[in-house]
């Protein structure tokens, strides 16, 4: 690591696989951030534990994310690629910061709110402190900027309220982060319900389109995605289902929306879809052909994976020092 380089920090929860909207939203700009800053990108399997898994599938899911981070370009070289459970400072670190910020606080976030009401049955501990071990994820390595989309900017104001916290009270210890939300494609619709956001746990198999989903899937799924009854392809809030499907268009291409509205313009929806569902597919294309090869060289990938967790430990625990120090805990010298 150069000295002075900044710091980036970011991951996803190794569930199901990973949408067009965590790519456009996140991963896309994770790429762009490799060469100006040190990044670190984890697989953040401790925050899935909030909901149950079969082990075996588990095991077999977390190792599909490293491989999906791979195959869309990460290097692993550049990168800190690792998987967060392997680098204990980070539940150490929750705890301490879990007796820095408060329920009220919690209590005021949307995504525990939200989840809280979709799992009745399961309103675990886990769920409610789930923003402190994000804040900690962040904060262990002195993250000066945080690559997510829109859906984490509430999280990510937390991570700031306790470093400030902490920090007035014990002197600088933690670099406060900066979020970096993209301008366009920071919120990916859903292609059945586009006032609500694309997820990878969306019940509707056709509300969400997965990078690794079959070419003939991603045509079909793009035709039964929701429009209107205007046939007319314009980046308006009031036609939600086009809009997004624009929005998705335009940042993987680089044109910009209202270009695009103007060559599809009189061309209905079909024409359009279609060119999308293409544009898409080319784009996929590559990423399966990298994830089959990493897929068959595990070696390789258990080598990048170890290494990651090496380099972020060293990371971590220089963090954890200074916190134990400023903390009055004693360090083993
Ligand atoms: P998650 O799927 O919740 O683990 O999210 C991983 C990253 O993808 C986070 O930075 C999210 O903000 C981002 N993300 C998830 N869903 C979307 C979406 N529909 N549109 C844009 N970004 C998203
Ligand atoms: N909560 C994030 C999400 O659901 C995932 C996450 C955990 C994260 N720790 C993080 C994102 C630290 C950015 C930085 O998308």
């Amino acid at each position: 690591m150069e000295a002075n380089q900044k710091i980036i920090f970011s991951g996803a929860q190794p569930t199901g696989s990973l949408t067009i909207g965590n790519y456009i939203g996140a991963v896309k700009n994770w790429k762009a951030l490799e060469e100006e800053y040190q990044c670190l990108y984890s697989i953040v399997d401790l925050h899935s534990l909030t909901i149950r898994h079969n082990p075996e599938e588990f095991r077999k899911t977390c190792l599909s994310f490293l491989v999906q981070y791979l195959a869309c370009g990460l290097n692993p070289e550049r990168n800190i690629l690792f998987f967060q459970s392997q680098v204990p400072q980070h539940t150490e670190l929750a705890w301490i910061l879990n007796c820095y910020s408060y329920i009220g606080e919690l209590n005021r976030m949307t995504q525990f709110k939200e989840k809280s009401e979709r799992h009745k049955d399961n309103i675990n501990t886990g769920l409610f402190t789930y923003p402190v071990l994000q804040a900690a994820d962040i904060l262990l390595y002195q993250t000066d900027v945080v690559p997510v989309g829109e859906d984490q900017k509430q999280h990510l104001e937390l991570s700031r309220d306790i470093a400030i916290r902490f920090n007035n009270i014990y002197g600088e210890t933690f670099t406060v982060p900066e979020h970096h939300i993209p301008k366009m494609g920071a919120k990916i619709m859903s292609l059945q319900e586009p006032e609500k956001k694309m997820s990878k746990s969306d019940e509707n198999p056709y509300a969400t389109i997965y990078l690794m989903d079959a070419e003939d899937l991603i045509l079909t799924k793009l035709k039964k995605a929701v429009t209107d009854a205007e046939n007319r392809v314009a980046y308006s809030d009031n036609q939600p289902g086009i809009k997004n499907l624009i929005t998705i268009y335009a940042t993987i291409s680089g044109i910009e929306p209202l270009e695009i509205q103007e060559k599809y313009d009189g061309k209905g929806y079909g024409a359009f879809k279609k060119d999308l569902a293409e544009l898409l597919i080319e784009t996929i294309r590559p990423f399966k052909t990298r994830y089959a090869e990493y897929m068959a060289n595990m070696d390789y990938v258990t080598q990048i994976y170890k290494s990651g967790a090496e380099r972020a430990t060293a990371m971590a625990e220089k963090t954890m020092k200074k916190v134990k120090e400023n903390l009055g805990l004693i360090n083993l010298k």
